[in-house]
């Protein structure tokens, strides 16, 4: 069983999605992201085809139609094995995992359901490992990507011996104390499952470390002395570290565009002339730390009276997986804070906290552009490309309050202002400091944050990875 696909790429989130209109019709979307940038490097005529998942009732009727576009392959899983495989498995366990995100009343207790959600789980990895081994031609490269598809690589080399297959997590990778709060037998089965990729990738060296850690310490797997590969049961993983960078050329192109300019306008004018504008912009998502951000702005107006009247807070905080009750809550708690300073501090003229909650990606950049300051607290964070991308387009020189736990502290972490996430006190110094940069410094530091933060666009990310399997 083989095709002709010579390079794939497989996610749970596709580079397209469909809606299905009253009147029946399908409309589609394109989606943007690192993936999608990378794989647009390649070219028409590589023979790319991307495996994902269907994930709205639009995707699944473009499955049914047979209308999903070329060199995309849609998987339409039962909808109750996803939600399982989706809301229960990847999000509510992994995710948690890998971002050390469970807390009392939150700790887990894996029980019967638990094992019915992991059976889902494997089932949605099969389906994709069976799609793959269709698509692929002999000796193709197949791109894995995410926490999601873990139990892919292992399941697709028993099918398809004679592919190259890499595995890349784009989520931190939990170190062996908290990753072993998992049960045994589902720890090994992940780690495993990874493993059966010839090459494993992650954002940065401290998240590709914690896996070698884990291999070691769970299934006894031997580690070489650099840190480069993971033998286990007579094969060896190499271990790759591909820090995707922003897409300065993209992003400096739509940054200029009058949509932009517009909403520039608009905000400017929202949150009163002259003042200075603290932007973070975020999923709405728990390991973004959207909360403590907001109590550390709040502790800055208390211990800097001077800053009254003379700062807004620009958040935008983009709902995000909102089929978890977690999510939902946390979303809830956002807008009850802001809402709660701006009652504490705001005047007739002044609005302290300036919170959007729609997703608008020209606003995005209009607020990247005005930022004197940009927020990124994450508890814990893959990379996290806002950090990124606000330097590269900002006007006039934006301070960086950067989290330690962010994956792109590895490369920004010398020219921000760095904080422990948990530290509102310590997060309200830093925003202070930041406000208070020296023109000259902060343009300097911009410079060489945008210059760090595009040393690996999206398609030689991509491309790099393509190498390396061969
Ligand atoms: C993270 C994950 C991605 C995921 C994204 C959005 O960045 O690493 O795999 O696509 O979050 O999450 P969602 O659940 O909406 O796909």
């Amino acid at each position: 069983m083989s095709g002709d696909a010579r390079v794939l790429v497989a996610s749970n989130r596709g580079p397209v999605s469909y809606t299905l209109g009253a009147d029946g019709e399908l409309t589609s979307r394109r989606g943007g992201g690192g993936v999608v940038s990378g794989l647009s490097a390649i070219g028409p005529d590589a023979g790319a085809v991307w495996v994902c998942a269907a994930l709205s009732d639009g995707d699944r009727e473009a499955v049914r139609r047979g209308t999903a576009e070329p060199g995309t392959r849609m998987i339409a899983v039962d909808p109750a094995v996803f939600h399982a495989a989706y809301n229960d498995i990847a999000n509510s366990v992994l995710w948690f995992v890998h971002h050390m995100l469970y807390q009392t009343p939150f700790e887990p207790s894996f029980d019967e359901d638990f094992r019915a959600q992991w059976a889902s789980y494997a089932t949605y990895n099969r389906a994709f490992a069976d799609a793959l081994a269709e698509e692929a031609a002999p000796g193709a490269a197949v791109l894995v990507q995410d926490y999601h598809l873990a139990l892919v690589p292992a399941l697709l080399r028993a099918h398809r011996p004679d592919l190259r297959i890499g595995h890349f997590s784009h989520t931190p990778w939990a170190p062996p104390d908290y990753f072993r709060l998992l049960p045994d037998d589902i720890s090994a089965q992940l780690l495993e499952g990874i493993l059966g990729s010839d090459r494993a990738a992650f954002l940065t060296r401290r998240w590709a470390a914690a896996f070698a850690a884990c291999c070691a310490d769970v299934l006894g797997a031997e580690v070489s002395p650099d840190g480069t590969a993971v033998t286990h049961g007579g094969r060896t993983t190499r271990l790759g570290v591909h820090g995707l960078g922003a897409d300065a050329d993209f992003l400096r192109e739509r940054a200029g565009r009058p949509d932009v300019e517009e909403r520039m306008a608009a905000l400017r004018a929202e949150a009163g002339p002259g003042r200075r504008l603290i932007v973070r912009v975020d999923r709405t998502e728990l390991s973004k730390n959207i909360v403590r951000g907001l109590l550390a702005y709040r502790r800055l107006l208390l211990e800097h009276p001077g800053w009254r009247e003379r700062v807004v807070h620009v958040a935008f905080a983009y709902p995000s997986r909102q089929d978890l009750a977690s999510y939902r809550e946390y979303t809830a708690e956002v807008s009850r804070v802001a809402e709660a300073i701006n009652a504490e501090f705001g005047t007739p003229g002044w609005t302290p906290v300036i919170l959007k909650v729609d997703d608008d990606f020209a606003r995005s950049l209009a607020a990247y552009r005005l930022a004197d300051v940009a927020l990124v607290n994450p508890i814990r964070d893959g990379m996290n490309l806002v950090a990124k991308e606000v330097p590269v387009v900002s006007d006039h020189g934006v301070a960086l309050v950067l989290s330690r736990e962010a994956g792109a502290f590895e490369e920004l972490g010398d020219e921000a202002i760095v904080v422990n996430p948990y530290d509102v006190r310590g997060t309200a110094a830093a925003l202070n400091t930041a406000l208070t940069l020296p023109e000259a410094e902060r343009a300097e530091r911009t410079k060489r944050l945008a210059f760090a933060a595009t040393s690996l666009p999206p398609s030689r990310w991509f491309l790099d990875q393509l190498t390396a399997l061969s």
